[in-house]
């Protein structure tokens, strides 16, 4: 007899879906048994992420979606219903980082982007969603904010505004579904290794300074996708199934510490 896996017979969709932490939740949703509907605004990646699913053989469809137009999550979620007939899991994974100007020189347009794909898109999605979830008394949903929803000093105005917001929205919706059967958490991871953060961790590797990324965490070191990958696993099945409400950080430690200057050998 095969390996029971821990997310058999269920559907999830993942936003967000082409790199990063996207692409290692669905691979190990996969090797877990799910069946998966994949969403990115990025069609190449999504495909690439897709193969690779197939290649594990999992089942897998998808489309090319921005989670900032409701009509297009909409979309999304009527393909997971039309191919699967029902949604388990929904991993509000898409995000975008803004950027990191000062309040003075910050944009109207970056803020609305910002908060189109990190707050919107997580609200359009869930409430798509949850209708089938409701209607079957059961559902997980998990929305990637960050650390720096938490604390300041982690990204810039909108960016931080935007995971706090997502935060919120955990708990709110937590609220409304509860009653369903419907949870709803959050992770926050800290510094991890992805296509949002490239830039930052080629820039140290050219300059030698790739022992200095993450070193202000607890454990010394960043993160890598799978690790967050895990802990939404954990949130999505049912041996979570007494948490919601929650955001729970993977971050080495970092909000754990005031991390004050001069307290660490
Ligand atoms: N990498 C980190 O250090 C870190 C830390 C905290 C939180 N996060 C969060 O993790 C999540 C995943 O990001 P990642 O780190 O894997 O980065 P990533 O850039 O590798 O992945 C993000 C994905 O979101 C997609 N995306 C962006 N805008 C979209 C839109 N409008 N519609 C659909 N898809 C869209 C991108 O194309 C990309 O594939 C994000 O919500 C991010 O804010 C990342």
């Amino acid at each position: 007899m095969g390996k029971k896996g821990r997310l058999d017979g269920k559907v999830a969709v993942i936003t967000g879906a082409a790199n990063g932490i996207g692409r290692a939740t669905a691979i190990l949703f996969a090797s877990e048994g799910a069946k998966l509907v994949l969403a990115d605004i990025h069609e190449e990646g999504l495909k690439e992420t897709m193969e690779l699913v197939k290649k594990k053989g999992g089942a897998v469809t998808g489309q090319k979606t921005d989670v900032s137009v409701e009509q297009e999550v909409k979309a999304l979620i009527d393909l997971a219903l039309t191919t699967y007939s029902q949604i388990d899991i929904l991993c509000n994974n898409a995000g975008t980082g803004g950027d990191l100007a000062k309040l003075e020189n910050e944009s109207e347009d970056t803020w609305k982007n910002v908060y189109g794909v990190n707050v919107m898109g997580a609200v359009f999605a869930s409430k798509h969603a949850a209708a089938s979830m409701m209607a079957r008394k059961s559902g997980a949903i998990v929305n990637t904010a960050s650390v720096a929803g938490i604390r300041a000093g982690a990204g810039g105005n909108a960016y931080s505004a935007s995971k706090a917001a997502l935060i919120n929205f955990t708990q709110t919706s937590a609220c409304d579904l509860g009653g369903f059967g419907v949870r709803v958490n959050a992770v926050c991871p800290g510094l991890i290794e992805t296509g949002m953060t490239r830039r930052v961790f080629d820039y140290a590797r050219a300059a030698g300074k790739m022992d200095k990324m993450g070193y202000r965490c607890e454990l010394r070191r960043y993160g890598h996708p799978e690790e967050v990958a895990y802990t939404i696993l954990f949130l999505a099945s049912d041996e979570a199934s007494y948490i919601t409400g929650q955001a729970l950080p993977v971050d080495g430690g970092n909000t754990a510490s005031l991390n004050l200057p001069g307290m660490k050998a």
